[in-house]
């Protein structure tokens, strides 16, 4: 038995600690209520001391010890069992009473008997469990043999992985990419400006290690090689509002983009590209002027020099890439040794490709219902979030099933009403107290006393929330390397048993 409960109310529980138990922040146990015939959900949110005795007995005792240290004396302190312990202040997460969930509204029993919760207690949550997994369920730093996944019906409306750096951002990446993978159902986007998916890294395995990969990871990279597809945009794929979500331009400029968009319809960009600032002076009418048209043809200049942005009409992948997405694959586009600005244009150009073809699609009732959910992943979400296309997609993407997933170390750069608009949150260990009240704020399940239990997360810890999850689920996220191991031994077994079954038949 770990403790008693003591007090106080419907919204906290305290219990007396058992001298013998040490229990942990973010632990999650049980009140074992027999007079209700129902478990109680607690998670510790605080420790505190407590004693017995006078009022200012443990100070003079104190003053007593301290004492006796200076003449190198052991203090002998009677009963210290009895009268020293420690209370547990919880948050009631909720009851299950005849295999049902329900809601904190009552109270345990007085003096009702706290212990650890067993594999059993949590049958439960399975209902709220979904098909992609990503971990096991934890209590406070222990794992719990319970795994926890979330809704693949989910990823339109978008999912946000939150963390200060080196908390587990791209491992849970990895985890989400390998049981998409296994599923074969979802199509994920992950745009790699570090390159650490594909291959993995200094001990640790890469996306290429999967034991699906083969069928179900296509990869693109301006660099083609075995098994890995050239990534091409053709010029004409690029629309002005493209570019407005990668660079900053001034109102004139502006105009001047708009005036030729509309003039060489999808041409523009070559044509800025390939006309001098004289004919295009000529084309206008000397409306815009020159020194406009030439800061305007240095940059697309630039992007026409990029390796990954072509001139010719008919080379592009992008069509290949939403295929891939829509037959459930997922697809990496390894975007590191390039500048940024040619990873936030590519990020940019296949995100409003995805969403209008998703959007052409919706027409069609029948070829809508065929296209999975696909999600984009954007790293450093902090730079694109504010407006343009990924903050349309957060707003209107659930209807088209595109998702966005976000992850960011700075949650609070991202403004609040785009964050609500993100229904799964995955919380890793935050150090700033900003980023955590924003959390606190657009979480989909009431955080607010969790303070201290964010502060203290581990590496690879998370808490999961999300609507109509009972509570924040705790979650140690898989490793990645164990986890891909875990999917090849289980692939081995079923092909052993299907082999069985046909030395068997025959
Ligand atoms: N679930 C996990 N289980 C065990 N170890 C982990 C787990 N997640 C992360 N780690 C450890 O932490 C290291 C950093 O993880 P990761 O690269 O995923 O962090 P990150 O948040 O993406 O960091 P950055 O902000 O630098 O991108 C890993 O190399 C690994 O050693
Ligand atoms: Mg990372």
């Amino acid at each position: 038995m770990i403790g008693r409960i003591v007090g106080k109310s419907v919204g906290e529980i305290a219990f007396r600690q058992n001298y013998k138990e040490d229990v942990k922040i973010g632990e999650i146990l049980i009140a074992d209520d027999k007079e209700k015939n129902a478990i109680f959900f607690l998670r510790v949110i605080d420790i505190q001391y407590g004693q017995e005795g006078a009022d200012k007995w443990g100070i003079k005792t104190a003053g007593d010890m301290l004492l006796l240290d200076e003449r190198n004396e052991e203090y002998d302190l009677r009963e210290k069992e009895r009268r020293l312990f420690k209370i547990c202040i919880c948050k009631p997460l909720g009851y299950v009473q005849n295999g049902k969930f329900y809601k904190p509204k009552t109270l345990p029993s007085h003096f009702c008997a706290v212990r650890r919760a067993t594999g059993q207690d949590y049958k439960f949550l399975e209902k709220y469990m979904g098909d992609i997994e990503i971990g096991k369920l934890r209590s406070g730093e222990k794992e719990i043999d319970v795994k926890v996944g979330i809704k693949g019906e989910l990823i339109p409306y978008h999912i946000g992985i939150f963390a200060t750096t080196g908390m587990g951002k791209s491992n849970l990446m990895r985890v989400f990419a390998a049981s998409a993978m296994k599923l074969g159902k979802y199509g994920i986007l992950i745009v790699d400006p570090h390159g650490e998916y594909y291959e993995g890294s200094v001990g640790n395995k890469g996306l290429k290690h999967h034991p699906m990969a083969k069928d179900r990871l296509i990869v693109y990279s301006p660099h083609a090689e075995y098994g890995i597809n050239k990534l091409v945009i053709s010029a004409y794929e690029i629309s002005v509002s493209d570019l407005e979500d990668v660079f900053t331009f001034s109102e004139a400029q502006k105009e001047a983009l708009y005036a030729l968009q509309s003039k060489f319809g999808r041409r523009w960009l070559v044509e800025l590209h390939e006309r001098s600032v004289a004919e295009l002076s000529e084309i206008f009418e000397r409306r815009i002027q020159d020194i406009t048209f030439s800061v305007l043809k240095r940059r697309a200049d630039r992007i026409m020099k990029s390796e990954v942005i072509h001139i010719d009409e008919s080379v592009s992948t992008t069509e290949q890439i939403i295929k891939d997405l829509h037959s459930g694959k997922v697809v990496l586009v390894d975007t590191s040794g390039l500048y940024e600005y040619e990873e936030l244009l590519i990020s940019v150009v296949l995100a409003r490709k995805i969403l209008n073809k998703n959007k052409n699609l919706f027409r069609n009732k029948d070829e809508f219902k065929k296209i999975p959910p696909v999600l984009i992943t954007v790293e450093e979400a902090q730079r694109v979030l504010h407006n343009g296309i990924f903050a349309q997609i957060a707003r209107e993407g659930r209807k088209f099933k595109v998702g966005l997933c976000a992850i960011t170390q700075q949650p609070k750069l991202i403004k609040e009403e785009l964050l609500s608009q993100f229904n799964t949150f995955f919380i890793l260990g935050l150090a700033d107290e900003g980023d955590r009240n924003i959390l606190k704020s657009s979480a989909k399940q009431d955080i607010s006393k969790l303070e201290k239990e964010i502060q203290t997360l581990e590496v690879g810890e998370a808490l999961i929330t999300y609507p109509g999850a009972p509570f924040a689920i705790p979650v140690k996220i898989h490793w990645y390397d164990d986890y891909i191991k875990s999917i090849e031994n289980e692939n081995k077994k079923n092909e052993m048993l299907n082999e069985s079954i046909d030395e068997g038949f025959y």
